[in-house]
This record gives structure tokens, C-alpha cells and sequence, in this order.
């Protein structure tokens, strides 16, 4: 097992109105409140006039700053940083997704970043001064609720990037949140999971089984859990152990002792975005069954931990490892295609004009190149291809 730290600041409160305890957190801050939303879930669910009217009647001023889009832009932190300014802000309270968890961070980061807000999102760095933020979450998916990074898109320029901002101080995890999140959005947010949890587990370090058991028990917990969702939406165990794999599944401990595999299909997965504005989870689902497929045609070696895959997470059993190695990545493959949302980029109209130019850029911080299965500029065109 290699070297680590473990340092995650934020507190979890987590479980049935967890939120009435959020005027004593707020109240550490001061009472100016940055309430940032999305697109109106958070109205229609009723949860947006819950938090308001128990901040308004703990005597907290409320500035609204709604509208935050899946993906979110440059655009909004701008608004947002805007608002911070001219109102005088003490803390950021992010109510939603990841995209408006993001977005608040970078909100309560870029206010105090002078020039321009994309060169801030450029310039990824721990330690910037920031306003406190404080999460609610509504959607099980990313894991910002436990992390210091926020994903930022410039429609301009066709870029998303991941950049490190500030963690949250405190995140509330109320799994009854989540109960309004739409089929589509759900099975998108567990691909995601799924993927944080994959994405760790295919590294080349062989004995760091807590973090590897962390990421099959997480990948099971969805392959459990997203079917009930499914069919019951408020299901309160089923949706609480999704919303705890969410958390964890990104928050790098099942990165702990292990070499850095890189997050490849993420990298490629933003490229997708970032041109098409598909939604991160759906770009997911498409791309990890068949850059699985390909790495192991790439390179025989990785069989092993593919088997493993196969034994751990779907309980297959054989003696010929590349047969358990297969039909692992095909469990996977049929998992995906039968939750509701894409299977391939025909589905979303999407063809190959822009290949070459995503390919190029995914790899621009070496997040292909560098990988658990290094791959070549041919090897991510000829991954497109197989999603078409
Ligand atoms: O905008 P509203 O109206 O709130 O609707 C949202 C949005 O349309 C809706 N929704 C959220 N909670 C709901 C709900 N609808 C009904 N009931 C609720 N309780 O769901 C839609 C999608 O929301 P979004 O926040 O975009 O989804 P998600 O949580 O999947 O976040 C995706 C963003 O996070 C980034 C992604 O790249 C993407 O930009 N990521 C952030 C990461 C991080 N901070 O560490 C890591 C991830 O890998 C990911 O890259
Ligand atoms: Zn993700």
C-alpha cells in the first residue's frame, strides 16, 4: 500500500431533516446568505421555501441567486460572484446537484479572485481564499457534497474543466431530498457513482484492499439500489444508500494506497459535455463499458483485476479468467443499457465530426496518456467510434 493522507474537513450531517440545524451553522458565518439554486426543482419540491422561511425567521437575510444550469457556465459563477460583492456576502449556501454545489464553491471562491473568473477555473489550486460554502444536497451523483472541486464550463471557448476550489464546511445529506429527482436524472447520477467508484478501482496497486472493498461495495450498492429507485422513488433506504455512495464514491478514499490510475473516461466525458452538453453521468454510461473493452484488447495484463471485477462486484465464478474478465465488463455494459438513459452517441444525434478535436483536448493534461492503460490519441478516436 503507498503512502496517503486522509483530509476531508467537511462535516456530513446526514438523514431526516438534517437541514433544521442549519441556522446554527449559518449563524458561525454571519447573516448575509448567498442562496444559490438551479433551474426550479428546489421550488417546485417545496424545499426552497422550507430553507427560506427558516433562515427568514432566524432573522438571516436571503439573496437569491437562481438559475444555475446543468453544466454549469462561467456565466453563473460571474452572477453570482456579482451578487457577492454588491451584497455583501459572509457565506454561500449551494442547494441542489453538483452543478449547483460547483458553482456555489466557485462563487465563494471567485470572490476574492481578482481578473478574470475562467482563469481562476485555469488555474486549479488548494488553499484559496474563499467565502465559507454550505451544501444541501438534492441529487445523489458527484460527491461535490465531500470534496474541494468544482466543474466549470466555458461555452465560448468548448472547455470544461475541473478545478480544485474550497470543501464545503458543512454538507446536509437528507435522503427525502432526493425522492423528487426524476428517473433519468437518477440513473445518470448512479453512472456517475459507478464511475467515481471504477475509476478508482483500475489501478495498477494490487494490495490496498479497504479502498478496493470501498469501491466494490459501492458499485454493488448501485447495482442494488438503482433498480428499487426506479420503481419506488421514495424508497428512503434505497435512495439513503445512494446518496452515502455518492458521497464517498468521489471523495478519493478509494484512491487511498493506491497509484493514481487518472480519471480517463471523466476526462473524455467532459469533452462530450463541453461540445454537446450532454449530461456528465449520460457521457459516463456511454464511454465505460467500451474503454474497458478496449484497454483490455490493449493490454492482456489487466485481466486479472478485470476477473476480480467480475468475482467482487457481479459474484461470477470460473477459473478462466479472461471468459470472468469478459463477461464482467458485458455485466456492466447490460446494467447500463437498461436504466433509461443512452447507450450510444447515435441516441443523442451526436457523430463523428468533432472527434478528433475532443480527442486532442481530453488529453491535454495527460489525463489519457498517463492512465491505468495509457492511451494514444487513435486509442480515444477509436473509443468514440465504438460508442457511435
Ligand atoms: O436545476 P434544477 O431545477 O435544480 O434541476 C436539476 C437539473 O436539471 C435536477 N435536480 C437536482 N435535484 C433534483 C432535481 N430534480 C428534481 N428533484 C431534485 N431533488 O437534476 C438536473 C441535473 O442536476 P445537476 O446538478 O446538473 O446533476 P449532477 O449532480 O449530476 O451534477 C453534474 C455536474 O457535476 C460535475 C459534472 O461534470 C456536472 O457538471 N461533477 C462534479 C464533480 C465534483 N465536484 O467533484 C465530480 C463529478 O465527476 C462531476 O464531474
Ligand atoms: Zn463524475
Amino acid at each position: 500500500m503507498l503512502n496517503f493522507t486522509h483530509r476531508i474537513p467537511t462535516e456530513i450531517r446526514f438523514g431526516k431533516d438534517v437541514t433544521d440545524g442549519l441556522p446554527k451553522v449559518l449563524e458561525r458565518f454571519g447573516k448575509n446568505i448567498l442562496l444559490v439554486y438551479g433551474g426550479g426543482s428546489v421550488k417546485r419540491s417545496g424545499l426552497y421555501d422550507r430553507l427560506v422561511s427558516l433562515l427568514t425567521g432566524a432573522d438571516f437575510t436571503v439573496t437569491d441567486c437562481p438559475g444555475v444550469e446543468p453544466n454549469p457556465t462561467v456565466a453563473s459563477v460571474r452572477r453570482g460572484v456579482d451578487l457577492c460583492r454588491a451584497k455583501g456576502i459572509d457565506a454561500v449556501l449551494a442547494v441542489g446537484g453538483g452543478s449547483v454545489i460547483d458553482c456555489g464553491k466557485a462563487i465563494a471562491t471567485g470572490r476574492y479572485w481578482e481578473g478574470d473568473l475562467w482563469e481562476m477555473v485555469l488555474q486549479s489550486r488548494a488553499g484559496r481564499k474563499s467565502l465559507p460554502v454550505i451544501a444541501v444536497l438534492t441529487l445523489s451523483a458527484t460527491g461535490s457534497e465531500f470534496d474541494n472541486k468544482g466543474v466549470i464550463t466555458n461555452p465560448e471557448t468548448k472547455e470544461k474543466y475541473s478545478s480544485v476550489f474550497s470543501f464545503p464546511v458543512v454538507s446536509f445529506c437528507d435522503p427525502t431530498f432526493t425522492f423528487t429527482v426524476p428517473p433519468y436524472q437518477t440513473a445518470c447520477g448512479s453512472a456517475d457513482i459507478m464511475s467515481h467508484a471504477i475509476e478508482s478501482y483500475f489501478s495498477r496497486t494490487e494490495d490496498s484492499e479497504i479502498s478496493d472493498g470501498l469501491a466494490e461495495t459501492i458499485i454493488r450498492t448501485v447495482i442494488h439500489d438503482l433498480p428499487i429507485v426506479l420503481e419506488q422513488p421514495d424508497n428512503y433506504e434505497a435512495r439513503a444508500n445512494l446518496m452515502w455512495a455518492s458521497t464517498l464514491a468521489c471523495s478519493g478514499m478509494a484512491d487511498y494506497g493506491k497509484r493514481y490510475p487518472g480519471k480517463t473516461c471523466h476526462a473524455i466525458g467532459h469533452e462530450l459535455s463541453a461540445w454537446y452538453g450532454v449530461t456528465h453521468g449520460e457521457s459516463l454510461a456511454i464511454l465505460q463499458p467500451r474503454w474497458m473493452r478496449l484497454i483490455l484488447k490493449k493490454d492482456p495484463s489487466v485481466t486479472p483485476r478485470f476477473a476480480r471485477f467480475a468475482r467482487n462486484v457481479w459474484g461470477m465464478t470460473g477459473d478462466d479468467e479472461a471468459d470472468l474478465a469478459r463477461r464482467g465488463i458485458e455485466a456492466l455494459a447490460d446494467f447500463l443499457a437498461n436504466i433509461g438513459i443512452a447507450s450510444t452517441l447515435g441516441e443523442l444525434g451526436i457523430g463523428e465530426e468533432h472527434f478528433l478535436d475532443m480527442a486532442v483536448h481530453a488529453d491535454l493534461r495527460g489525463r489519457c496518456t498517463n492512465s491505468y492503460v495509457p492511451l494514444t490519441q487513435e486509442d480515444v478516436l477509436e473509443l468514440f467510434r465504438a460508442c457511435l
